[in-house]
């Protein structure tokens, strides 16, 4: 290992010291960084100066880039890119935060049949308080749950559903007709393996609506239930944003939520891509 690093806390994250991504990294260089990825599931690069095209090659570097389905949020000149902020007119706060959904803790593009492989963020504007993200360690959650569980879920699918959590979150702003006729429900597994660790995780969070083969309102009752149980403060890592940070997470075995802030007063923005993993959840 070249790179020096500080790990974030006992259980997950890393950080990345003195790497500079303005230009895109050698090749030994990003296989490092894919091998300190797929163990500590959380690399925090610190603060970069990193373009817009520049993020997206990065992005690249991964695997391919979602291109979201919500394209209000798509940054104009790079559509792989979402951005969120609550920067109106004049340049000042709109008081409007800009996706309620993210409030909750969920897994990227985990209501595409193919979901999110690792999300990477760009903090073009930090508050000063509030607007943390806050990451859960699914692995651990799966280790941690109890044996009775363990087998009530076995072989069980949930059914993921954009639609469903936007809808519940953030409904003053629907879906339109096209968006929704283009993200129908998919089921995945609730307990999936790691495609590339082959670790085992617990894989539900805010777009799981039901159960496959449960009444509805019973596989309501358990996706909320677990949506709790499945979190545990000591394996959680919270990161307080400063401009120009730069962050990559593995969606296939963490959650992720933010914390609410004051949208009137401060302004945050962040943009974002989603890699995709070409492989479905097993
Ligand atoms: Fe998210």
């Amino acid at each position: 290992m070249s790179l020096k690093t500080r790990q974030l806390t006992e259980n997950f994250g890393i950080e990345i010291i003195g790497l500079d991504l303005s230009t895109t990294p050698d090749e030994d260089v990003l296989r490092e960084i894919q091998d300190l990825f797929l163990e500590y599931q959380v690399l925090y690069f610190g603060q970069q100066k990193l373009s817009a095209a520049s993020h997206v090659q990065f992005g690249q570097s991964f695997g391919k880039l979602q291109i979201h389905i919500m394209n209000q949020y798509h940054e104009s000149a790079h559509p792989e890119l979402y951005r969120l902020s609550n920067i109106g007119e004049h340049e000042k706060p709109n008081g409007i935060f800009p996706d309620q959904g993210t409030h909750v803790w969920h897994t990227d593009a985990s209501w595409e049949k193919y979901t999110g492989q690792a999300t990477i963020i760009f903090c073009e504007l930090a508050t000063s308080k509030g607007g943390d993200t806050h990451f859960s360690d699914m692995y651990g959650a799966y280790a941690r749950l109890s044996k009775e569980w363990k087998k009530k879920l076995k072989d069980k699918r949930a059914a993921h559903s954009l639609h469903f959590s936007r809808t519940r979150r953030h409904a003053h702003e629907p879906m339109t007709n096209e968006q929704r006729d283009s993200t129908p429900t998919v089921d995945h597994p609730i307990f999936r393996t790691h495609p590339d660790t082959h670790k085992k995780s617990v894989f539900l969070g805010d777009h799981a609506e039901h159960i496959v083969g449960l009444p509805y309102a019973t596989g309501r009752e358990w996706i909320d239930e677990l949506n709790q149980l499945i979190v545990h403060d000591d394996l959680t890592y919270k990161h307080k944003w400063k401009k120009g940070d730069f962050l990559a997470w593995d969606n296939r075995c963490l959650m992720h939520k933010v914390e609410s802030y004051d949208a009137a007063k401060e302004g945050r923005t962040i943009r974002r891509c989603t890699i995709i993993d070409p492989r479905r959840p097993n």
